[in-house]
This record gives structure tokens, sequence and C-alpha cells, in this order.
């Protein structure tokens, strides 16, 4: 009896047989009847445990293939492309603004063109331009040639806000020289990468920083967050490029930069000093993700191919003139 008694304990973990060993004995049987809800509990929850697990899978992979990190805050990344094929909106242009407008189009990323201090000195002036105006809503723009400055539900120009409060200049020659050293690296970089000549393409309006906050919306200048085009809002644009002034997930959380192709989403984390370039046709249709808490700094710097729409390089006589 004592090896049966064994026998049968042995084969609780297993199924009918315990079931049928226990049958020798009611008394037995009748006790064991919890355990057995025991074990049929455990085996739906094992069940249900599996099912989870499986439907997490399916669900992060079909995740990660409807969304692709370009490049991770994480990450130093010394140059990364993506070449895309360019779309129509070029066509009509291609012999009129020879040698600039987009044969290759894509992305293209790189921590490497702008050195750490520059990124802080860039930040420092967006500072302190913005700290004279800041929209009423959730984004704030400052554009250092213009001078316009978003002013709760308008912009005011800064240089004859200045001039008004009757200050002296609030940005040093140093200011606009590194202003100046790095819009010519990227402007460079985006002649390198797209192969076309650097003298055809120039520096074009808006090119300004922004200041992004999770602060509602009050105009639609405040609505950052839709899917656009930049080629058809900006009009005159051909490549886009940003610059990065503050980190994704230390300064502020939300805020991530998203191609939005055709089967895929294509994320890019900002980081400190990074530089983003594109070709600004339908080709690249992108939004940036709403910021959930922090602020938000970065530079756009935007070029054209029509020298109709170039703007002038910022200088202390610039400046000056804008005073007199
Ligand atoms: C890409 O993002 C947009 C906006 O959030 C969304 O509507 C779209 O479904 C996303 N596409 C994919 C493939 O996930």
């Amino acid at each position: 009896m004592p090896t049966k008694k064994r026998k049968v304990y042995s084969n609780i973990g297993r199924s009918e047989e315990t079931d049928n060993g226990g049958s020798d004995n009611s008394s037995e049987g009748k006790s064991r009847s919890p355990e057995r809800s025991l074990l049929t509990w455990r085996r739906v929850f094992g069940r249900v445990v599996l099912c989870v697990g499986v439907m997490m899978i399916i669900y992060i992979t079909q995740k990660k293939d409807s969304e692709q990190v370009f490049a991770k805050q994480s990450e130093t990344v010394q140059g990364r492309k993506q070449e895309i094929p360019c779309s129509k909106d070029y066509e009509n242009e291609l012999t009129r603004f020879k040698g600039c407008v987009p044969q290759r189009c894509g992305r293209l990323v790189t921590d490497w063109l702008v050195a750490p201090q520059e990124a802080a000195q860039l930040l420092s002036i967006a500072k302190k331009g913005l700290a004279h105006g800041g929209s009423s809503g959730g984004a704030s723009i400052f554009d250092l040639h213009s001078g316009a400055l978003s002013h709760g539900d308008n912009f005011v120009n800064i240089y004859k806000l200045m001039k008004k409060e009757g200050k002296r200049t609030l940005f040093t020659q140093h200011d606009f020289e590194i202003y100046k050293k790095v819009k010519d690296k990227i402007h460079h970089m985006i002649a390198t990468e797209f192969g076309i000549l650097p003298q055809k393409l120039y520096l074009t309006h808006p090119t300004f920083f922004s200041q992004m906050s999770n602060k509602l919306a009050k105009t639609k200048h405040d609505e950052y967050w839709h899917i656009h085009v930049d080629k058809e809002t900006y009009g005159s644009f051909h490549y886009t490029s940003l610059l990065y002034l503050s980190d994704y997930d230390v300064d502020f959380t939300g805020g991530r930069f998203i191609y939005v192709d055709k089967s895929v989403n294509l994320t890019l984390e900002p980081k400190m000093g990074r530089v983003v370039a594109f070709t600004s046709g339908s080709e690249n249709p992108h939004y940036v993700e709403r910021v959930n808490s922090g602020i938000r700094y970065a530079l756009t710097v935007s070029f054209t191919c029509n020298k109709k729409y170039a703007i002038d390089d910022l200088s202390t006589n610039n400046l000056n003139q804008q005073h007199s």
C-alpha cells in the first residue's frame, strides 16, 4: 500500500492517471477535489499566460514593423542616411534650378557636424531671444534674421522691441559668428550629401529657433503636431534641416520627430547638437509628436534653390541696420 500511495502522489502533477489512482479510495478522492480544481485553474492560467505572451510578441513585432527608429537619443550617430525616391514635386524645377533641385531624395542624421560648445551657444541665443516673448500656447518661435518672436497670441519684432526699450543689442558678435558657422556647415553637408552645387543653394525664410512645451495650443501656430510637407507649407523650401538643442527623454518627453511613410513611421529622437536634413518635398511628410513634459528646443535651417527667396547672412552690420 505505501508504495502505491507514493505512486499516486508522485503522479499528481500529471492528469488522468492521478484521478484513476485516487478512485481506489473514495474518501481520498473527495479530499483531493480542491487540488483538482487548483490543477485546472493552473492549467487555465498557464494557457492565458501563453496566449498573452504570444499576443504581446505579435504586437511588439507589428509595432516594430510600423515604427522604426532612425536615431535614438542614447546613441551617437556619425552619419546615417536613408535614400528614398523623389516625389514628382521637383519635375518642373529640374531645368530651372539645375544643380540644386534634388535628384536623389532622402534623409540624413549626424551627431558629428556641430560641436557641443556650438550647440550650447545656439541654445543660449534661443533662450535670450525667447525670454523677451513666448507664445501663450505650446509653440514659440524666434527668428534671428527678421527678429520675429512669438508673443502671446501674436508676434513681435525683437529688434524693434529692444530699440523701444532703449536696450543695447542682446546678441554679441560671437553669437552671430557661431550662428553663421553652424549654418555654413549644414549648407555644405547638404550640398555634399545630396550631390548638388553649394553655390546654387541659398538659405531661406523662415529659419528660426523653436521652443515647444505641453501647454495647450492657443492659435494654429501652436499646433506643430500635424503631418505636413515643408515644400507645401513654406513654398520656397527645397531642403530642410534641424539642429536639436535639447535631449529627448532628458530635457523633455514626447516631441520625437516622425517621418510618415506608407507602411512605416520612422522616428528620430532629438539629441543636443544632432543635425537632421531632408529634401522638403512630399517624399518626406512628417510631424513632431506632442511634447508631454519639459521644453524642447531646436533650430530649423531652411534652404531653397530659388535665389528670389534667398535671405542674407546675419552680421553685426545687419543688426545695426535693424537698429537705425
Ligand atoms: C504613423 O503616424 C501617424 C500619425 O500618428 C498615424 O496616423 C499612422 O497610422 C502611423 N503609421 C503607421 C504605419 O503606424
